[in-house]
């Protein structure tokens, strides 16, 4: 794809002032479903790559430890705000590639990818960073549009994928496939929207080859 990750950042750069009033409300039934996918539990360290604005986090329980990532240093100011309106600035916020994730092997219990990993241009490579951060048997939970199971408008989503590029997410993403290629196993899919558009996924972090 050719597409990469400095046209990303610029992309999202300029999306930032506008993001929350375009895709706040539409995409908030999936961020609502965030907290009962990951099942946190008091004391739990939960990474959230591509944070973005910070929409999930006001969603997210008060007695766990967060921290959030993401490319765009504009998106990160708007979710720096947030976090100082809503009084969480606990909550750490770092400017990071999740294509290189600067964080140590199987140091959280929880990665959230929330309308995400259709937005980078190495999915495969991203997974496996996040599957190197979360410990063994934590979750990954990725909300996220991917390709239909109806052949009429998968093949539809595949053919104008790269144009939706352009704009900031591909719609062209297997789940199934994408799952497979990261030696991942899906624990549950849910639909967020009544279509299947848009789906909840959530994999347990295998055991880690030595
Ligand atoms: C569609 S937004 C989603 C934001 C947020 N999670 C939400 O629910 O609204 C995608 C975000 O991923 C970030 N992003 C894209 N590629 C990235 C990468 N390689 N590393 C870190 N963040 C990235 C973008 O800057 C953008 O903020």
């Amino acid at each position: 794809m050719a597409v990469g990750v400095e046209y990303v950042e610029k992309v999202y750069n300029r999306y930032s002032k506008f993001y929350d009033l375009i895709f706040g409300k539409v995409f908030h039934s999936g961020r609502e479903m965030a907290p009962y996918l990951l099942d946190l539990r008091p004391g739990m360290q939960l990474l959230e790559v591509g944070v973005g604005t910070g929409l999930s986090l006001p969603i997210l329980p008060r007695n766990i430890r967060i921290t959030g990532i993401d490319l765009s240093q504009k998106m990160l100011d708007q979710a720096q705000q947030r976090l100082k309106d809503e009084g969480l600035e606990d909550i750490e916020l770092f400017k990071m590639d999740a294509t290189h994730l600067e964080l140590p092997d199987n140091s959280y219990d929880r990665v959230l990818a929330a309308y995400f990993i259709s937005t980078v241009p190495e999915p495969v490579k991203v997974i496996s960073e996040m599957k190197r951060v979360c410990r063994p048997g934590g979750y990954l939970v990725f909300l996220n549009h991917f390709r239909n199971e109806n052949p009429v408008i998968g093949f539809f989503e595949k053919i104008l994928s790269p144009l939706f590029y352009r704009v900031g997410f591909r719609t062209d993403l297997d789940v199934y496939r994408l799952m497979e290629e990261c030696g991942l196993e899906i624990e549950t899919l849910e639909r967020i929207d009544f279509l299947g558009h848009w789906k909840a996924v959530r994999c347990i972090n295998p055991l880690k080859e030595e």
